[in-house]
């Protein structure tokens, strides 16, 4: 690669290589050099790389409108706001293009709502490991030290809870009468594939239902299919206040939804919230048309299924080795733990082929697109579990 020096700000820690181009779940460096693509661009490729059926979608949609501002009626907006409701059972959604902006527009809802019932100083219980996105009200929200270092001061109004501990939020809940919402991803994900129990999710639905808060369940990174329903609660059998979206809801294209059920459906007006690129045609169509495809593809039975297939191929391959402490996550969402810190293990799968990512320094994360076939998924096994036998017998 080129040995030019840098002028993009120190923010990330790169590979050494670029990718050129991809097809389904390949893709291409520019060396020529081919990858099994099992990160998606952090769960991002739904569909995959240069879908057939996508691309000429998004071509038709850029030679006839990309962009304009919300100062206009938006057909596409009401579409793809009208199947996200359908989907998640919820009453109205609100576009912007990321999933930190997403968070930051259930915050505001949360607020909203709780200034409305005359709670001047609303607070929102928030989890340990959590990660919500890197502004500074969701790097408050976020519960990563990493995350919030050298960006204090946080935004005040969070209050923090562990995972699955129904106890610590009733605590709250009996001490602090300025809570309005819970928020949770519903499997954390930068903080180590961890899921919140489903009879967990049921208990915080009562709780919420019973002190007239809000559930707030970041689905982010594990809704839009990944996990083999639609969303990750649905497996839980509730239905939130607010589902925040991103990632994998336009394949690729840029956008995020806040998608709220009827407690805060008018909780805005206008003048409350806005942003200029939300809900532009094109991040629309590409939502649209991610959707459209993914039902007539089948995709969510093929991310239950396939992942299932991973999982035991994984658990079969890993099974007794000294170091592997869990295999865990629901559908294309899984996550091997390993005993120690094993961020080599990202370089060391690429060089033999394989894109994945190491998250919460020890959890192996695989999220792979949901259109991976069986013997994509059997070849992420034959590469991957080889490298941890072997990562694990050089750093003991
Ligand atoms: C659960 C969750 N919420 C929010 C975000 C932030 O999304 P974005 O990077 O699009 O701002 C992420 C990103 O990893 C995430 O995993």
């Amino acid at each position: 690669m080129t040995a030019a020096p840098s002028h993009l700000m120190n923010t990330y820690s790169r590979l050494p290589f670029a990718l050129s181009h991809g097809r389904g779940c390949r893709v291409w460096d520019t060396e020529g050099r081919a990858y099994l693509d099992a990160l998606a661009g952090i769960a991002v490729n739904t569909l995959g790389h240069a879908h057939p059926k996508l691309v000429p979608a998004l071509q038709d949609q850029i030679a006839k409108l990309i962009h304009c501002s919300n100062y206009y009626q938006s057909p596409l907006q009401e579409q793809l706001a009208a199947k996200l409701c359908e989907i998640s059972g919820l009453s109205a959604a609100f576009f912007c293009s990321s999933g930190l902006e997403a968070n930051e527009g259930a915050i505001k809802v949360a607020r909203k709502f709780g200034h409305d019932r005359g709670i001047h100083r609303p607070e929102i219980v928030v989890y340990e490991k959590a990660f919500h996105g890197r502004s500074i009200a969701t790097l408050s929200a976020t519960g990563n030290p990493k995350v919030q270092k050298g960006f204090e001061p946080l935004v005040e109004g969070f209050v923090r809870v562990p995972l699955n501990d129904i106890k610590a939020v009733r605590e709250v809940a009996s001490r602090n009468p300025n809570v309005v919402a819970v928020f949770l991803e519903t499997i954390q994900g930068e903080g180590g594939i961890n899921l919140a129990r489903w009879e967990y999710l049921r208990e915080l639905r009562t709780l919420c239902d019973q002190k007239n808060w809000l559930l707030m369940l970041d689905e982010v990174q594990c809704g839009m299919g990944r996990t083999g329903k639609w969303f990750a609660h649905q497996w839980a059998g509730v239905v939130p206040d607010v589902i925040p979206l991103a990632k994998g809801l336009g394949s690729g294209v840029p956008v995020g939804a806040v998608v709220v059920g009827p407690k805060v459906k008018d909780v805005f007006a206008p003048g409350n919230h806005g942003t200029t690129f939300g809900g532009n045609p094109l991040a629309m169509r590409a939502g649209i048309e991610t959707l459209r495809i993914m039902e007539e593809d089948n995709l969510l039975a093929n991310a239950a299924e396939i992942g299932a297939r991973l999982r035991s191929g994984l658990e079969r391959e890993l099974q007794g080795v000294a170091g592997v402490k869990d295999i865990r996550g629901q559908g294309l969402m899984l996550g091997i733990e390993l005993d120690r810190a094993c961020g080599d293990l990202w370089g060391r799968c690429a060089a033999a082929g394989l894109l994945m990512s190491v998250t919460a320094d020890s959890v192996i994360r695989l999220v792979p697109p949901l259109i991976l076939s069986a013997s994509e998924a059997d070849e992420i096994v034959r590469i991957l579990c080889p490298l941890i036998r072997q990562f694990l017998d050089s750093k003991p």
